[in-house]
């Protein structure tokens, strides 16, 4: 597998694209790559493929929210799941809280607003916030969580590393099928979840590496989306902590590095290596600029799996000997290691998601090459 895709990867390479791009003289793809990257559901095999957001993605219905797996173990080559769950406003937790022992777990914020709540291994410091757009929460391994969602346009998700936990939600959930892809079903607009039935199928999730943690009460007390009220949240700087400890980036608050190798890029990590650890994973936002005319789109050849997440705007994405995909919001490509691809925005800011196994990823990498930055928005001038 990995040698065909090497050489597809060889006839990418060969490419020299520039801005705004035209890939009409994009040579033919091995045969033995897939005949198309689209794909509803996520392969249950390594490969490349996009995924549109809201597609089938094995849409799963537990309590009312809707569960997208765009990336699952299979896909990615165990790597990472990426979920993303839509939900109507809800009157109580939409998940009793419980503690993963083998997973880490990334709450991100589309859009709406949802309360997120983390206690670590010292089991005394609860930590609650609301996640407004954009805002982040990591709820490392061993943290006790529950989370409630708190708009009637709420989407969140992320990374769950490593990947195969789709398999609980299948396991206790049931299949959704919707004619339209609408986000969710408006029958459950308006509905409170009773929690007793989450209390009921966790017990069948211990398999799975959910534990109910009955005993903890999540605190009620949160002033201007934080509690402990002392916290800096949306007030000032946010950054990771240290390895094993729960923590929560708001947007535009954490790291943040400029690359300006081929235009400009801002890489605002939430996932670094001193955070994953032995997991071996790291994710950031990127965003990007439209590509001056005098610039080479960069060609990129990571051994390990990437995936890429548009935000905001839209991005091109050109995957070994395929045709460049337009990626725009929500929508997802997933890269296996040793093959070959481009990313470029023809759009004037474009804002995504990069998620990268191992220690060599896009992101680090541009940061690496970086240096640090101050602001959200690049410079008004190009370099
Ligand atoms: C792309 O290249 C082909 C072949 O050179 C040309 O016919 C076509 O007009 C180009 N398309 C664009 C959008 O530039
Ligand atoms: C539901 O979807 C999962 C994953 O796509 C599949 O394995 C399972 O067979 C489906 N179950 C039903 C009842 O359709
Ligand atoms: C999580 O807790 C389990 C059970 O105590 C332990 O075996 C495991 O090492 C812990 N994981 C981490 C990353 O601390
Ligand atoms: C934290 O509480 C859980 C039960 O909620 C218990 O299993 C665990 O041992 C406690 N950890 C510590 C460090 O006290
Ligand atoms: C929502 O629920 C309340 C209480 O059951 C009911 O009075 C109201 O009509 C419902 N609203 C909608 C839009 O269904
Ligand atoms: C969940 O079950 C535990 C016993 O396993 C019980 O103590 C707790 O009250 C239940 N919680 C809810 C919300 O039903
Ligand atoms: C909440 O925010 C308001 C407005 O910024 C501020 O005046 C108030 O002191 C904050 N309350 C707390 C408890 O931080
Ligand atoms: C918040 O208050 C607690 C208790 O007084 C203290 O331990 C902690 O350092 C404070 N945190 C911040 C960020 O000020
Ligand atoms: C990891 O932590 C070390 C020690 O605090 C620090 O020097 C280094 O910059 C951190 N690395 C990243 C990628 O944040
Ligand atoms: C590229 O073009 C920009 C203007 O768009 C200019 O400022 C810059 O110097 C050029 N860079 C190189 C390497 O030619
Ligand atoms: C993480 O992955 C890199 C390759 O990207 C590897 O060199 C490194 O040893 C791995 N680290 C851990 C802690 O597994
Ligand atoms: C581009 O970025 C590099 C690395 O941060 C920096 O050394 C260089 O000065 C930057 N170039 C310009 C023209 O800003």
């Amino acid at each position: 597998m990995r040698s065909l895709l090497s050489l597809a990867t060889a006839l990418g390479g060969a490419l020299t694209i520039r801005a705004p791009q035209n890939v009409t003289d994009t040579p033919s793809k091995s045969t033995l790559l897939p005949d198309s990257l689209y794909v509803d559901n996520a392969p249950n095999y390594l490969r490349p493929y996009v995924i549109r957001q809201y597609a089938t993605a094995q849409a799963t219905i537990l309590r009312g929210e809707v569960f997208r797996f765009y990336i699952t173990g299979p896909s990615s080559g165990n790597a990472f799941t990426l979920v993303v769950v839509n939900a109507p406003q809800n009157a109580v937790l939409n998940v009793l809280p419980h503690i993963h022992e083998r997973h880490f777990e990334c709450f991100y914020n589309y859009k709406g607003r949802f309360q997120l709540w983390a206690q670590g291994r010292d089991n005394i410091t609860q930590e609650t916030r609301v996640l407004t757009q954009g805002d982040f929460g990591a709820v490392v391994r061993n943290s006790t969580h529950t989370f409630q969602m708190m708009d009637p346009d709420s989407q969140m998700g992320g990374a769950i590393v490593p990947g195969g936990f789709e398999e609980t939600f299948f396991a206790i959930g049931h299949n959704a099928s919707f004619g339209t892809h609408t986000p969710y079903n408006p029958a459950f607009s308006n509905t409170t979840y009773d929690l007793t039935f989450s209390n009921g199928t966790m017990a069948n999730e211990a398999p799975f590496d959910v534990y109910n943690q009955p005993r903890f009460q999540p605190r009620r007390d949160a002033i201007n989306g934080t509690a402990p009220a002392n916290r800096t949240w949306h007030t000032g700087p946010n950054s990771p902590a240290p390895f094993g400890i729960p923590y929560f980036i708001a947007n535009g608050f954490g790291p943040k590095y400029l690359n300006n190798e081929t235009g400009y890029q801002i890489i605002q990590p939430v996932v670094t290596l001193n955070q994953s650890g032995d997991l071996n994973f790291t994710s950031s936002t990127i965003t990007i600029s439209a590509t001056p005319q005098n610039a080479t789109v960069a060609h990129w050849l990571i051994q390990e799996t990437v995936a890429i997440q548009v935000l905001e705007g839209h991005l091109w994405v050109h995957i070994a000997g395929f045709d460049a995909a337009l990626l725009t919001c929500g929508d997802v490509a997933l890269i296996p290691g040793g093959v070959g691809f481009r990313y470029w925005t023809d759009t004037y800011f474009t804002k995504f998601f990069s998620l990268n196994q191992g220690g060599n990823g896009v992101d680090t990498q541009l940061i690496r090459r970086g240096a640090e930055y101050h602001a959200v928005v690049f410079p008004d001038e190009f370099s």
